[in-house]
């Protein structure tokens, strides 16, 4: 029986390789990807290429033409996504791929633009994504143990792996068939987290690769941050900069850097983190100084992590990342436009950058030239870098000209003797966004209902244990919530007053005895926490009941996996007089997932039985209560978001779509040991603490509404308050450019533009030594007089403008200093 199954099986992959493989040749626009001699082939020519990150899930299907086609006009030549298993088998062999899931139709938006893929299929994926992608009910499997050499995980893992692969074989998409995917990845940055696993993690590895291979795609693998992947498994490496001297493990290999951090993600409690154009730039031409031919912006576009898809502990909901392109597909201005004619003088050299025969020159201490030659044709290309990060030099080339080199910048030469680029000098105009009120309505009716607790007070839930359990194994994520219910008696020798003593790994706790709200608390990093809190107890029985909350899941570490969380295991005590403990850690627990309000989805508006809301008596500050209120999108095709001003913690649902969580009580503060700055010097090595603006407010209070989650008419916002907040500040508002900065040297042209509005004044301009950044220049010691007036006459009440900047544009002669003179300008749009 089992012979025949096996040969069955055989016969059966034998034949859907034939499929396969005729399947490509069927295909007229068929690419080869291939890759030998440090070299990515397609159809057999070398290629540079430039890829950025778009996570399907994290913005909307109606979004993604728009998206892709600004990476495009971006100067980008792939788009790469990870597969998020979890959204796509939530409960273990129910799939979906529909809608704003569905991966298939995001890679056909990118072929239809012209643009390559790259699929990191992973499943492990990490990408601040709840429990790093994977299902929770991964966890529960008998025997199982993740990303290791464990039958039943990799049982599992095969079988999405293989779904996935299967269905983008049946889409034709990989790139033999004429598809777009031209590079896919298995497993992530295993080889950063793998010692711990020993030599079951070496094994486990070394099956992925096989596994990969067996799925016969036709294009190679890749494998992030392993550096010992087995062939012919390409191993890549991911940061904030590539590393001068890394190599891929095989001299066939290409250098490729599958993750460039475009800044960083965003975290409750911490503030954002803003990477400057000028050091991101700088990081990419020194990847491809160094002989790389494929970098992926990581992200090129964030997004959002809708619903409850953050990962953790204490992901935030926005994934802005500071990317080209902002969460909401507006231009990160200069970000976006630096990069691109960064991208665009790059692919000018291309023909020549990839014969890959070049020499480093040391001209001087932290300076270095790398010259490229095309031996066929004799052309080359140069780099002139200094990575000193104070000191700006002047560099003499001899015939090659003089350049002036700023600190932590490089220099693209054309032809070995023109600088066509610099990475520190941004000639792109700056954007500043801003929040604008609803065109359409500004009061809002709001509605209330409190969330029912009668039967979590009284300690009626679904089961019982004789210990406190682990919280994700025990909701299987189905909601953050997990209540803990138990009764105690006391008696007079113990006396009626107690300290309430809760050890918890979860995140946030509410905690409720005789049915009466005794507090909250959370952990200020998601890690865990004690709860105390002073107590008047009854004689006799006493109901206690533990509201337990997880504000996203671990995504990363070796067994991140099984970091616990809840109040698993305590203790749970009541501490009386003389400090006579009781432990009710082991007593007899009832446990009730979820909120009441969320297994009867209060949140969809559309359910008969959520029709009765109460208008009377809004209450203010209340925890555990649910708000509902119905408003018009603005008009227009800006992107909409929601002001939560005024709310504490919790959810919010827009026309039934989760939003995302809010916490607006969490404010935003340095790290231990950093401090917050406005000023972001983009000079020296960036690490995720050394920008960090926004301090002292909220770590986010405006919560993106898509457009595709609106109606024309009347829309319904609903929010979950637990901890208690203020709703009637709420309002709807549009982001808009409000305001445009340029900031060019001399030399060059400075464009200012209102895509689609009108300039309507200069604020400031000053030519000479300006200081400052847009939003706050000031004019240096050397300032040329009528540059406001020359400002004002070239781009007043126009949608865009440009100057020359020379000194002849300002009526000015006297330009013979060494350092050249800079123009800043701010408009209004
Ligand atoms: C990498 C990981 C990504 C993402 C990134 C940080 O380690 O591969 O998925 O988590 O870090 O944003």
């Amino acid at each position: 029986m089992m012979e025949s199954w096996r040969e069955m099986q055989l016969v059966l992959g034998l034949i859907s390789l034939l499929c396969f493989w005729t399947s490509l040749l069927a295909h007229a626009a068929a690419t080869q990807v291939t890759y030998d001699n440090g070299q990515l082939l397609i159809n057999g020519e070398p290629r540079i290429l430039i890829s950025g990150s778009i996570h399907y899930p994290r913005s909307t299907a109606e979004m993604w033409p728009d998206l892709i086609q600004k990476a495009k006009e971006g100067g980008v030549d792939v788009i790469e996504t990870y597969i998020f298993w979890n959204v796509h088998e939530p409960l273990r062999h129910q799939y979906n791929f529909e809608g704003d899931v569905d991966f298939i139709k995001f890679f056909k938006t990118v072929q239809e633009a012209g643009l390559y893929g790259i699929l990191r299929i992973g499943p492990y994926v990490c990408a601040e994504w709840n429990y790093g992608g994977f299902p929770v009910w991964l966890h529960n499997l008998p025997g199982i143990e993740l990303r290791t050499d464990n039958q039943v995980y990799k049982d599992e893992m095969q079988t999405f792996t293989t779904k996935i692969v299967d269905m983008v074989k049946k889409a034709n998409l990989f790139a033999p068939q004429g598809g777009p995917i031209i590079l896919a990845q298995i497993e992530n940055e295993y080889g950063d987290i793998m010692k711990p696993y020993g030599e079951a993690g070496v094994k486990y590895m070394q099956w992925c690769a096989k596994m990969a291979e067996s799925q016969n795609i036709g294009i190679p693998w890749i494998m992030c941050q392993q550096d010992n992947a087995p062939q012919p498994m390409i191993n890549t490496e991911n940061g904030f900069y590539g590393r001068w001297d890394w190599k891929p493990n095989n001299s066939k290999s290409p250098k490729m850097w599958t993750e460039n951090w475009t800044a960083s993600f965003k975290m409750w409690g911490l503030p954002a983190r803003h990477r400057a154009a000028e050091d991101v730039a700088y990081a990419v031409a020194r990847f491809f100084q160094s002989g790389g031919v494929l970098q992926n912006y990581y992200m090129y576009h964030g997004g959002t992590n809708f619903g409850r898809t953050a990962g953790g502990p204490y992901i935030a909901t926005t994934y802005d990342y500071d990317a080209p392109l902002d969460e909401y597909g507006i231009l990160n201005q200069p970000k976006w436009g630096h990069l691109k004619q960064l991208h665009e003088v790059i692919k000018s050299a291309e023909k020549i950058l990839t014969k890959q025969s070049f020499i480093n020159k040391d001209i001087q201490n932290n300076v270095m030239l790398t010259t490229f030659t095309d031996n066929s044709t004799g052309k080359s290309f140069c780099f002139l870098s200094n990575i000193d990060s104070k000191q700006d030099v002047n560099v003499d080339l001899g015939n090659n000209g003089k350049y002036f080199l700023p600190a932590w910048s490089v220099s693209l030469l054309a032809d070995c003797n023109k600088e066509i680029y610099n990475t520190a000098k941004v000639i792109t105009q700056t954007y500043l966004k801003t929040y604008k009120p609803s065109n359409v309505d500004t009061q809002f009716n709001w509605l209330w209902k409190a969330e029912p607790l009668k039967d979590a007070l009284t300690g009626k839930g679904s089961f019982t244990a004789n210990k406190l359990l682990e919280q994700k194994a025990t909701t299987v994520d189905a909601s953050d919530y997990l209540w803990y219910m138990t009764s105690v008696n006391i008696d007079d020798s113990f006396g009626k007053n107690a300290i309430l003593h809760v050890n918890t790994t979860g995140h946030v706790l509410h905690a409720y005895v005789n049915k009466k709200r005794m507090g909250s608390d959370w952990s200020s990093d998601g890690k865990g926490f004690v709860f105390e809190k002073a107590v008047t107890l009854n004689k006799g029985t006493n109901h206690l009941s533990l509201l337990s909350a997880t504000v996203g899941l671990k995504n990363y570490g070796s067994f991140f996996d099984m970091v616990p969380n809840g109040i698993v295991g305590g203790p749970v005590q009541l501490i009386g007089n003389d400090n006579v403990t009781k432990d009710l850690s082991s007593n007899e627990w009832s446990y009730k997932i979820g909120l009441n309000g969320e297994n009867k989805q209060f949140y969809n508006d559309k359910l008969s039985h959520n029709k009765k809301w109460t208008l009377e008596g809004l209450p203010l500050n209340r925890p555990m209560t649910w708000y509902k209120t119905s408003f018009k999108a603005p008009l227009g095709n800006d992107p909409v978001v929601v002001d939560l001003l005024g709310m504490g913690k919790g959810h919010a649902w827009v026309n039934g779509h989760g939003i995302g969580r809010f916490w607006l009580t969490m404010i935003a503060k340095a790290p231990q040991g950093f401090e917050c700055s406005e000023i972001c010097d983009y000079r020296g090595q960036f690490h995720d603490t050394n920008c960090m603006p926004d301090c002292g407010l909220p770590s986010q209070r405006w919560y993106h509404i898509p457009r595709s989650f609106l109606n024309e008419g009347d829309n319904t916002l609903i929010l979950f308050e637990e901890m208690g907040g203020n709703p009637t500040q709420i309002n709807f508002q549009t982001v808009i450019v409000g305001k445009v900065c340029g900031n060019a040297y001399e030399g060059s042209i400075m464009e200012l533009s209102c895509k689609g509005g009108q300039i309507s004044a200069i604020e400031f301009a000053s030519f000479g030594d300006p200081q400052g950044t847009c939003g706050s220049f000031k004019k240096g010691s050397s300032d040329v007089p009528n540059t406001l007036s020359v400002l004002q006459k070239a781009c007043l009440k126009k949608e865009s403008c440009s100057i020359n900047v020379s000194g002849a544009t300002f009526g000015f002669s006297n330009s013979n200093s060494n350092t050249p003179k800079k123009l800043a300008v701010q408009a209004v749009c």
